[in-house]
This record gives C-alpha cells, sequence and structure tokens, in this order.
C-alpha cells in the first residue's frame, strides 16, 4: 500500500534500518549517549539552547504536560482552534481543571493575528495561549513568527502543538518567543509512533517548579533532572523509536536543513498541484497551505468516503476526512517515506477514480 496518511506515516528507510536492533538498558552508557546526541540534535534542529526532552508518549500527552506544568489549577488559557486538533486542546485545558477561554475560526482559515491581539488586550487573565501550528484537520498552517509577535507583546506564554509541522517547516526558536513546544515521532520525521519530544524555555521551567499537583509521569522538572543527572528519562523510554529519530535528525544534517525543508514544499507543491489539475478544491485558505497534509473537498455528490475506499483499492492508502469536513473532504498526507512513484500512482488513481465516481 503507498500510504498518504496522516500519521503514523510510511518510515524512511534508515529509520527502519536503525530500528532493528537488539535492546539494551535505558540506564547503560550506550543509551544515555544516543539520548543525549538525540537531543543536541533536536536543538541543532530548532534552534535553541533552552530545553528539549524526549517522552514515551505520544503527541497528546505534551500537550497536557504544557497545561499540567505551565499553568496553575484555575488559570485562564486563550485556545486559538482552526480545526479538531485546536479543539482537542481546549478539551486539555477543562479537563485539567484550568479555564479555557476559546477564539474559533472558520474552517480553512488560519488564527487572524488581529483579532487574537485585541482579544488578548481584552483578557488581562489569560496566562497562556495555545496554538496549533498546522491544523492537520483542516491542511492550514499558522504564521507562528506573527503569532508570537503579538503573544509576546503581552508577556504571556505561549503553547504550540507542532506535531505535524515539526520536522517539515522550519521552526526557529532562536527568533520565536515560544515557551513551550511539542511534536511527536510519526508524522514529519518519518519515525514509528511511540515518541514525542518538547522544546521550552528557562522562564517555563521555572514557572512549572511553582504549580502544584504536576502529575509524575510528565513532571516537567523530573524530566529535567533526568536529563541533567542521569542523560536519560524518568520512565523508559521507546529506545527504537529514538534511534529513528536520531536517524532522520541525523540526515537532515547530512543534507542540510535548507534542502530537507525544500524537499517537504516541493512535494507539498506538486500534490496541491495534481489536486488543482483534477477540478479539485482545497479547504486551506491561499497562502496557508500545510507542507504536510493536504485536506480536499470532494467534487458535489461523492463523499470522503468514496475517495478512501476507492484509491484503497487501488493500493492508496490516503486520510479520511476529520471531525465537521469529515463526509465532504478527504486529506493527502505528504510526510515521511514518499517517492516520486508514489505521487505519480496518485496522480493516476485519484483521476481514474474521479472519472469513474463522475
Ligand atoms: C496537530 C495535531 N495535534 C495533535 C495530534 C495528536 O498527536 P498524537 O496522536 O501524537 O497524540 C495530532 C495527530 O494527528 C495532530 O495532527
Amino acid at each position: 500500500m503507498r500510504l498518504f496518511t496522516a500519521g503514523p506515516v510510511a518510515c524512511f528507510p534508515w529509520v527502519l534500518n536503525e530500528m532493528g536492533r537488539q535492546m539494551f538498558s535505558h540506564r547503560s552508557p550506550e543509551y544515555q549517549e544516543i539520548h543525549m546526541e538525540t537531543v543536541n540534535l533536536l536543538k541543532w534542529f530548532l534552534n535553541t539552547n533552552e530545553y528539549v526532552i524526549l517522552t514515551p508518549s505520544s503527541g497528546t500527552g505534551l500537550m497536557e504536560a504544557s497545561i499540567r506544568n505551565g499553568v496553575g489549577r484555575g488559570a485562564s488559557v486563550l485556545v486559538t482552534i482552526v480545526g479538531a486538533f485546536g479543539k482537542r486542546y481546549g478539551e486539555v485545558v477543562e479537563n485539567n481543571g484550568r479555564k479555557a477561554l476559546k477564539l474559533v475560526f472558520k474552517l480553512g482559515d488560519p488564527v487572524d493575528p488581529d483579532l487574537l491581539d485585541k482579544f488578548i488586550g481584552e483578557h488581562p487573565e489569560i496566562e497562556a495561549v495555545t496554538v496549533t501550528h498546522n491544523e492537520t484537520s483542516t491542511g492550514v498552517i499558522n504564521d507562528l513568527y506573527s503569532i508570537s509577535r503579538v503573544v509576546g507583546k503581552y508577556g504571556i506564554m505561549l503553547f504550540v502543538d507542532a506535531v505535524s509541522s515539526m520536522g517539515a517547516a522550519e521552526i526557529d526558536l532562536s527568533r520565536l518567543r515560544i515557551d513551550f513546544i511539542f511534536s511527536s515521532s510519526q508524522k514529519a520525521f518519518g519515525v514509528p509512533p511511540g515518541l514525542a519530544f518538547a522544546a521550552f524555555s528557562k522562564r517555563f521551567l521555572e514557572r512549572s517548579q511553582e504549580v502544584r499537583e504536576r502529575g509524575w509521569y510528565f513532571d516537567i522538572p523530573l524530566y529535567v533532572e533526568y536529563l541533567e543527572k542521569k542523560s536519560s528519562t524518568p520512565s523508559t523510554p521507546p529506545i527504537p523509536q529514538v534511534l529513528g529519530l536520531r536517524a532522520t535528525l541525523k540526515k537532515i544534517r547530512e543534507v542540510g536543513k535548507d534542502n530537507w525543508f525544500k524537499m517537504y514544499r516541493t512535494r507539498a507543491e506538486k500534490i496541491r498541484r495534481i489536486v488543482r489539475d483534477l477540478g479539485l478544491r482545497l479547504v486551506a485558505r491561499e497562502g496557508f497551505e500545510s507542507p504536510t497534509i493536504t485536506a480536499v473537498y470532494t467534487p458535489e455528490g461523492i463523499r470522503g468516503d468514496d475517495i478512501y475506499y476507492g484509491l484503497r483499492e487501488r493500493g492508496i492508502e490516503v486520510a479520511k476526512g476529520y471531525g465537521p469536513l469529515k463526509d465532504n473532504t478527504f486529506r493527502i498526507g505528504h510526510m515521511g517515506y514518499i517517492t516520486d512513484e508514489d505521487i505519480d500512482a496518485l496522480e493516476r488513481e485519484l483521476g481514474n477514480l474521479l472519472e469513474r465516481l463522475r
């Protein structure tokens, strides 16, 4: 099956080669070296001198960690929502006893920095803002740089879900004012699921030291202590995934960040051209199209499932529409290991399928 999924995605060959190794203890010097090398490569990749941790979880674990560690019980958090994953951030805020103020945008639109500015200005109680960098349900990428400038003006914290952007879109933390940003292994780094990672500021760590009842599994100060004293994690890490992530980061270092991002950009442009040439319309507003996933409206009278199952029969797996867009969209993921032949097959088979369905 050729995978154009939203994650897990097809893994890069260098990842699979590394992951078949015999196991060793996460307290051994061998592991400690691998752990620190991976952390340092991520710091290089994100251009930060602050903190980076790896956690045995998927990305949502770190979404919860940002709230449980970053703000106290009852605190007000502004949740920006441009789709299903922003909505999830709001649920995480509320389920952890914090107050979610919600700024919701139309599906297909990004966060409007001017409206964000106005909203924060009118609500001085806000302690932190959450943003979904790349909304996987709509295929919209937000402009982190303008959002970070707005939030930074107010001196409050910014937490970013970069689950489906990190690894494909440039995130230069030295030019951004972000307190906590997280992602997971099964997306643009082309690694199997099970590993998440976050970068956070000294300010976030200091704030977390004051927050009570942070829990144990995602206790950020404990993570920092283990990183500094044991070069490892408090609980057992998914060692094969760490090896896989290290392999992709080494590959990015070898080819250069610019060439790596260009690979993702070029691939996304090609997919969008194919979709438009077939007369289909994107969900994302022009100028905010995601480099990792393209959400596409189905033509009149054709359901998202018709496309999903029709393509599966032809050896191609895309992603179904998500949330309120479930019935009238489908999504083409373009993360991980995808060859030119895969893209040619997608173009051919999607064209054939649409012709039959129309
Ligand atoms: C933008 C975004 N946020 C959060 C998640 C949840 O991540 P995970 O499945 O790694 O917990 C996803 C998964 O698709 C996502 O795309």
